[in-house]
């Protein structure tokens, strides 16, 4: 529900898609900026020495049973505060202000109509277009604020420059409000005072920093998946640590075409890095037979991962992962169990019970993959690791769709391969978030020569995302999609069928399980 920013680093989270936004959109002003939960205290905020507090909005009515309240002493910190939406409804409800309540809500569009000059508003014309999303909305002003600008009769931006606590009833984040940016940008540098010093150079910097100091002489060993966070983490860990980094890649048997090989060759060959590869494909697919369940086969693998992972590591002190922000988010959320989405690989219990003993590295733990892409861009990784699709720690696992074995296995591999050759072909790869094949567990009449066939089907999911949390389908030129039937049908002879997935997430999600 809030968000704080400082030079360093900080943020408050209720989950919502507008939180993160928020959050990108000040990174990208080259201001860290952190989530953190809408409860927490004075003194966890200023553990990130914030130079400012955003509250972000939120669906609560500040009058519910159950609204979300800050601790009140977080405004003692004496930083400047923004309230967007909800969070401009608390700063009128705290204040001793009045919130006039809404059934409905209202969204789409509105103009702004300035009443009196302010700050976060330097350089905004007057008329500009905003975009409100709101229920509530704020009726008598608290103590010691003037109303900046209103919109349809209502305060749509208020402000207390004694206190420097600033409140908009729209939301500068998202694109539809057209000087979005700059109200931000207002903020953050003109009245927050914040510095552009976040960039991927002074990032990588301090993480070094950070890890040598934590680390010492100690060892510490990281999965490896081959997948693109991993291998830039392993690339500046290696850099922080030199030989004190060992990483172990384990072949789960559910890997694409001739990954295990090539994982192996990139970091022994070309990174010269110490890396055990633990060959582990039976004992895999052994505990995956007969399970049909997505989130059993999950677990399993999750399960059979760690066990297979820490007996094939050498003695450690600490262990490190490349997990991203949306992983923590989607499977550890704030939110509560009922609203985890996907049990994600890098939380099962044994790596838990690590990360409360304080020996988890993840540096990468507050970043989305594009920031991940830069920093490998940074430190000189080849385009062909760094634009790498995103791979599911769970693997083809999750694209089998039903019983996972063998032979299922290697038709989706080898379709897979076929899909990935032609994207590639067609230069649409570096272009897409992800494409891949999904093995269905039906089988379709079909006719090849004067032949009936009953083979398998293949769904192709090509979608764009910026960073996995939402996502569009991508519909390739007939062309392409034409050829790429044409191979999988005519090059593996058990599959007759190929179908396009066109479902963008949300309701669907980028893996079908
Ligand atoms: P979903 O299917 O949740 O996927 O829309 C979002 C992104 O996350 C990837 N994904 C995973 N990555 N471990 C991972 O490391 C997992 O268990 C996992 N499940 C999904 C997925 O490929 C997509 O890019």
């Amino acid at each position: 529900m809030f968000i704080c920013f400082s030079v360093r680093r900080a943020i408050l989270d209720f989950g919502s898609q507008y939180t993160q936004l928020i959050a990108r959109r000040i990174r990208s002003l080259q201001v860290f900026s952190v989530i953190l939960p809408y409860n927490a205290t004075r003194e966890d905020i200023e553990l990130f020495h914030p130079s400012g507090l955003i509250l972000s909005g939120g669906p609560s009515s500040v009058y519910g049973p159950h609204a979300p309240l800050p601790h009140s002493t977080i405004f003692d910190i004496g930083v400047p505060v923004l309230g967007i939406c909800y969070g401009m409804q608390l700063l009128a409800h705290l204040g001793g202000g009045k919130i006039a309540p809404s059934p409905q809500r209202e969204y789409g569009f509105a103009e702004l109509e300035f009443v009196k000059s302010s700050p976060l508003f330097e350089g905004v014309p007057d008329g500009s277009q905003v975009w409100m999303s709101h229920g509530d909305k704020v009726g008598d002003l608290p103590e010691g604020f003037e109303m900046v600008a209103r919109s349809d009769r209502a305060p749509a931006a208020m402000h207390n420059l004694v206190l420097k606590h600033f409140a908009v009833q729209f939301h500068p984040e998202v694109v539809h409000t057209v000087e979005g940016g700059k109200i931000l940008s207002n903020f953050v540098f003109g009245i927050c005072g914040a510095k552009a010093t976040w960039t991927m150079p002074s990032f990588i910097e301090e993480t070094i920093r950070r890890v040598r100091e934590r680390v010492g002489e100690k060892k510490v060993v990281l999965g490896l998946s081959g997948g693109v966070d991993s291998t830039v983490l392993a690339v500046l860990l290696h850099r922080a640590l030199g030989d004190r980094l060992i990483c172990v890649f384990v072949d789960n048997g559910v890997l694409r075409l001739g990954e295990a090989k090539k994982v192996a060759e990139t970091f022994q060959k070309h990174f010269k890095m110490k890396l055990h590869v633990a060959d582990a494909r039976q004992k895999f697919l052994k505990a995956l037979r007969g399970v049909d369940h997505p989130e059993k086969k999950r677990k399993i693998i999750g399960k059979v991962f760690v066990k297979v992972f820490f007996k094939a590591m050498p003695k450690f002190d600490f262990l490190a992962q490349g997990t991203l922000y949306p992983d923590v988010i989607e499977s550890v959320s704030t939110k509560g169990p009922s609203d985890t989405i996907k049990t994600h690989h890098n939380r099962v219990d044994q790596i838990l019970k690590l990360k409360k003993a304080g020996r988890v590295l993840e540096p990468f733990e507050e970043l989305f993959k594009d920031e991940v892409r830069l920093i490998g861009r940074e430190l000189g990784l080849p385009d062909e690791i760094i634009n790498r699709h995103p791979f599911p720690g769970p693997g083809l696992a999750i694209r089998v769709m039903g019983a996972v074995n063998e032979e299922r296995l290697d038709i989706l591999r080898r379709a897979d391969a076929i899909l990935i050759e032609e994207i590639k072909a067609a230069g649409l790869y570096e272009k897409i978030w992800q494409s891949f094949c999904v093995l269905l567990p039906v089988r379709t009449v079909g006719v090849m020569g004067d032949q009936r066939t009953y083979g398998q089907v293949v769904a192709l999911r090509i979608v764009e995302s910026v960073d996995g949390m939402t996502a569009d389908y991508v519909v390739p030129p007939k062309s392409l999609i034409t050829r790429i039937t044409a191979r999988i049908v005519g090059e593996i002879k058990e599959i007759n069928r190929v179908v396009l997935d066109v479902t963008s997430k949300p309701p669907g999600t980028i893996e079908w399980e």
